[in-house]
């Protein structure tokens, strides 16, 4: 008999139920009696002993829906060692549902934090398999998160539309693309999507050089530019200031993101209009698209086999188009960021398109 508990954690992302049926498939299909333990709302579940004892009904018909049935939460890592006012030890409440349920190992998808208080758990003596998802892509270990495409193709989307308005009124177009720390979504959607300019955490910006870009755009003839901008994207002045400045000006900020901020320097710096829309959750949210729905399948797949050879204390991830075990302990609190001298950027540049650098 082997008994496992899933659990999906943090911000949600399409195709977390397509990666828990492929785990759960390749259990069931083995010569194994397998019980599925699944846990509420992250790591909620564990520490409350809030669970449902899952079986293979749950996992029909899930491949191609968004979201997860489990439910999830942010449950920070810097809090989980803190007893805070309920007076409750998460890590010691965490062990002991694992313990009293049996379990031979945990299943866990999430993003970076989830993957510290994953490494933790291991540390801690359970076993623990993980699972890469977030539309971010900035799991460290892994070429692709699964949740990344799929925001890519609905964040693409968007600016498509975004360009035959553009084009009727001859505006500037912000589109603000999800990514706090990383680029990756706003660079591949920007990419995809034609943007003249994108911008990204990792590439400080100078907004002379955006207003710069447009006006040579519309002195050549252009009647529109388009601007792929991440939540996270930042001014080289601001770049310089430090955690708690930065923390000080947005809290102080009269705009409601970093896109109305730029949005009203370019007015003034261009003179032309310029709107902003934002995407924001539709990103995460609907079907997964097809690529994910396979990636994630053998994501899943290849952490049932892992768990069925009882290896544990590692991530199901992917790497030179191969799947790959990584240890846990290199995964957690490290982020994969786009290098400013990747080819991917040098290749955008060639293409016209500013990072405003
Ligand atoms: O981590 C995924 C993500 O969607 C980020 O891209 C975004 O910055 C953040 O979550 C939004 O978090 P929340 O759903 O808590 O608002």
């Amino acid at each position: 008999m082997i008994r496992i508990g899933m659990l999906t954690s943090g911000g949600d992302c399409q195709a977390l139920n397509a990666a828990m049926r492929g785990v759960a498939k390749t259990l069931y299909n083995s010569n194994e009696e397998v019980e599925i333990y699944g846990f509420l709302n992250g790591y909620q579940g564990l520490i409350h002993g809030r669970f449902r004892l899952l079986t293979y009904d749950d996992f029909s018909g899930i491949l191609t829906k968004g979201g997860t049935f489990l439910g999830s939460s942010r449950t920070p890592f810097k809090m989980i060692e803190v007893i805070e006012e309920d007076g409750i030890d998460k890590v010691a409440a965490m062990k002991q549902t694992y313990y009293k349920l049996q379990l031979d190992c945990l299943v866990i998808l999430g993003g970076n934090g989830t993957h510290k208080t994953a490494n933790l758990l291991s540390e801690q003596g359970l076993n623990v398999v993980t699972l890469p998802k977030t539309i971010d892509n900035d799991l460290w270990g892994t070429d692709m998160t699964f949740g990344f495409q799929s925001a890519v193709d609905i964040a693409t989307d968007c600016i498509d539309m975004i360009h035959t308005t553009a084009a009727s009124h001859g505006r500037i177009f912000i589109v603000e693309i999800m990514g706090h720390k990383v680029g990756w979504l706003p660079l591949n959607a920007g990419m995809a999507g034609g943007a003249d300019i994108i911008l990204i955490p990792e590439i400080p910006y100078d907004i002379d050089k955006v207003a710069e870009k447009i006006k040579e755009r519309h002195d050549r003839g252009a009647s529109f530019t388009i601007l792929a901008v991440a939540e996270g994207a930042i001014s080289k002045k601001d770049a310089k200031l430090s955690k708690k400045e930065l923390a000080k000006k947005q809290a102080e900020s009269p705009y409601p993101s970093v896109s109305y901020e730029i949005a009203a320097k370019l007015t003034k710096k261009t003179g032309y209009d310029v709107r902003v829309t934002v995407p924001g959750h539709t990103q995460r949210g609907g079907a997964p698209c097809p690529y994910d729905r396979v990636f994630a399948s053998r994501l899943g797949s290849e952490a049932g086999k892992l768990i069925l050879k009882k290896e544990f204390g590692f991530m199901v991830g992917y790497k030179n188009r191969e799947i790959v075990k990584v240890p846990l302990k290199d995964v957690a609190g490290k982020l994969k960021m786009v290098d400013p001298d990747a080819s991917i950027i040098k290749e955008a540049k060639m293409l016209g398109i500013s990072f405003g650098d």
